[in-house]
């Protein structure tokens, strides 16, 4: 069974009735009101590259790959974050915003296992296709500084492994938990360098409302489960319909 590849927009669609016309690297487009850079950029045809975003679920704005650059305006905002305005002029592919992409790229893969061809996710990993998508060849910074790759894995649910050492801790797991499945089964523990995605009832002062956290995820996880980096599937086999119905799912 082959997965359903569909666009993502990145960030959710506006319903505003009013209409905003700009320019991304030089193409006009018009969207609603209220739409994000990084989704007009999706609908002009501009690829931006992203991991923290996704367009079923509100901007959250951790990751810093999406960054562009808007004429007249200091920095490099994250286009994921950053409403579109009447006439406002986009660059999402530029020299500046190249060598910051990929240094970005280059801090998580520097604290990444180097397993891609051993992976469950192999082929179908967004860390992977980012990767290539800013040209990511050499890491400066070596891999011999403070890390996660120790972190172990938990294999304790039937259909996906959780493996921290692969986590960039984007918080879309849990904000999908909250946002799609309303269960709030997922939390991010810990502060800094030590943050890490917890069942929540690990969580102190935060209570689960389902039993069983990583259940929980396998019976509402659909398009987000296939798109996480940690969350791989533990196999690509069709799941069967009894599987499928044992796992909650519609
Ligand atoms: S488990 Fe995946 S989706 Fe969740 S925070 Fe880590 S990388 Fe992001
Ligand atoms: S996609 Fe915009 S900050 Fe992550």
């Amino acid at each position: 069974m082959a997965f359903i590849e569909t666009i993502d927009y990145g960030t959710p669609a506006s319903t505003s009735e009013a209409e905003v016309a700009l320019t991304i690297d030089g193409r006009p487009v018009t969207v609603p009101a209220g739409t994000t850079v990084m989704r007009a950029a999706a609908m002009a045809g501009s690829s931006i590259p992203k991991l923290c975003a996704t367009d079923s679920l509100q901007p959250f704005g951790s990751c810093r790959l999406c960054l562009v650059e808007i004429e007249g305006r200091a920095g490099t905002p994250a286009s994921c974050t950053t409403p579109v305005a009447p006439g406002m002029a986009v660059r999402t592919q530029t020299p500046r915003l190249a060598k910051l992409r990929k240094g970005v790229m280059e801090l998580y893969i520097s604290d990444h296992p180097l397993d891609c061809l051993t992976c469950p996710a192999n082929g179908d990993c967004e860390l992977e296709d980012m990767a290539g998508a800013v040209g990511l060849r050499e890491v400066r910074y070596g891999y011999e500084g403070e890390n996660h790759l120790s972190a172990e894995a938990d294999a304790s649910n039937p259909y996906f492994t959780v493996d921290p050492a692969k986590c960039i801790v984007c918080s879309r797991c849990v904000r999908a938990c909250d946002e799609t499945q309303g269960t709030l089964a997922l939390t991010i523990a810990r502060r800094g360098f030590d943050s890490v995605v917890s069942a929540s009832q690990a969580s102190p002062g935060c209570q689960p409302l389902a039993p069983n956290s990583w259940a929980s995820i396998s019976a509402g996880g659909r398009n987000w489960v296939s798109r996480t980096l940690i969350l791989a599937r533990t196999d690509k086999t069709p799941r069967s319909d009894a599987m499928i119905a044992s796992a909650g799912e519609e």
